[in-house]
């Protein structure tokens, strides 16, 4: 009996250093659970190029999401690290895709209605719009099973399976359907200024959000402003207290501590306490992290021979898998 091993697929889009949301709805995760399946972690950098790059800082960018990989505790002798565009058959899927896919499904994506809302819709780029054939792509061209990812990404990964589900009806069995893997807290952490938006690289107000890279001082200042909800007890209750639910979130991923834990701990103390220790176990869990950070900033000749690996392992895999993809369409010579 073949016993066909899960596989695991993730990547990050090289626009800016990540931050403590990044880290909670997705590397954190990566890292747990990186010994027990086999692992691809990408850089996606053809998704960053859907809105306007600047040619310099998207290198730059692509080489810090590599360090930070490696920083946050990837291995990259068990998971292949990579740069989407260096493996050219995500574009050529991407293509065969959106061929597979409709007007109508791509059009209720919600990412692509929030993304578009600024510059409105007839002058979003193509790419933003077909964003989700190439995120389908990815993820198909490995035979993924696991897709370990924040809910903002949900609506994407049933669209995935749908259009893998879509080309091997019509086409015959080709592509594996991925699953959704999320957080039970913490896939969504929200901005410490507004507990209503999502903690996010755009944000305009960088008070809301902690960078990987951010000193101690930093954070230990964002966190005593971030806002609160009224009454004081220290008490996990996503409706009634969704920023205290938040901050405790946080508490929970940098500490292990159960909600029920938290809330002992803090029994009968205010707010002010709370963030004090908040702050405390934060700067406490990412000093590692960003001081490894650093390192590899300052050595990137590592970090470009696991690229040059991770490159050649991935298209090792991508190249078999489009050989059989074109057969199937029935492009080429055959
Ligand atoms: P992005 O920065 O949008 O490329 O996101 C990279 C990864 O981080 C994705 O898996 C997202 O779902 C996840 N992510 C982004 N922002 C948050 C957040 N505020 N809370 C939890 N996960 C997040
Ligand atoms: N769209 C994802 C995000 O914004 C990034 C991404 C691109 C991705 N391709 C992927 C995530 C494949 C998981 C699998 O976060």
């Amino acid at each position: 009996m073949i016993v066909m091993q899960d596989l695991l697929f993730s990547g990050v889009k090289p626009t800016g250093t990540l931050h403590l949301g990044n880290y909670i709805g997705a590397l954190k995760k990566w890292t747990e659970i990186q010994h027990l399946y086999q692992c691809y972690f990408c850089i996606v950098d053809l998704h960053a190029i859907t809105v306007p790059q600047d040619p310099a800082q998207l290198r730059k960018d692509t080489l810090d999401i590599a360090a930070t990989y490696l920083a946050v505790g990837l291995d990259p002798k068990r998971c292949t690290l990579f740069i989407q565009s260096e493996v050219p058959e995500h574009a050529e899927l991407a293509w065969i895709l959106g061929c597979v896919a409709k007007m109508g499904e791509m059009e209720r994506m919600t990412q692509f209605k929030d993304k578009s809302q600024k510059g409105g819709r007839e002058r979003s780029g193509l790419g933003l719009f077909s964003y989700p054939a190439l995120m389908a792509a990815d993820i198909l061209l490995y035979d993924t099973t696991i897709v370990p990812v924040g809910d903002d990404q949900t609506q994407h990964i049933e669209l995935t399976r749908l259009l893998a589900k879509r080309f091997n009806d019509k086409f015959g069995s080709t592509f594996t359907l991925p699953e959704i893997l999320l957080q039970k807290h913490g896939a969504r952490i929200m901005s410490l200024t507004d507990p209503a938006k999502k903690m996010s690289k755009s944000d305009e107000s960088k008070s809301g959000v902690i960078m990987l890279d951010d000193e101690a001082d930093t954070i230990h200042h964002k966190i005593s402003r971030a806002v609160t909800d009224s009454g004081s007890g220290v008490v996990y209750d996503l409706e009634k207290k969704p920023a205290v639910a938040n901050l405790m979130t946080i508490y929970h991923h940098m500490t292990g501590k159960t909600m029920k834990e938290i809330e002992t701990l803090y029994a009968g103390k205010g707010y002010g306490d709370f963030k004090t220790g908040l702050a405390e176990v934060v700067i406490e869990h990412l000093a590692p992290i960003t001081k490894k950070l650093k390192e590899y900033r300052e050595h990137p000749q590592e970090l470009q021979n696991i690229l040059d690996h991770g490159r050649d392992a991935a298209h090792h895999a991508a190249r078999e898998k489009m050989k059989l993809v074109r057969d199937r369409v029935g492009l080429g010579r055959g």
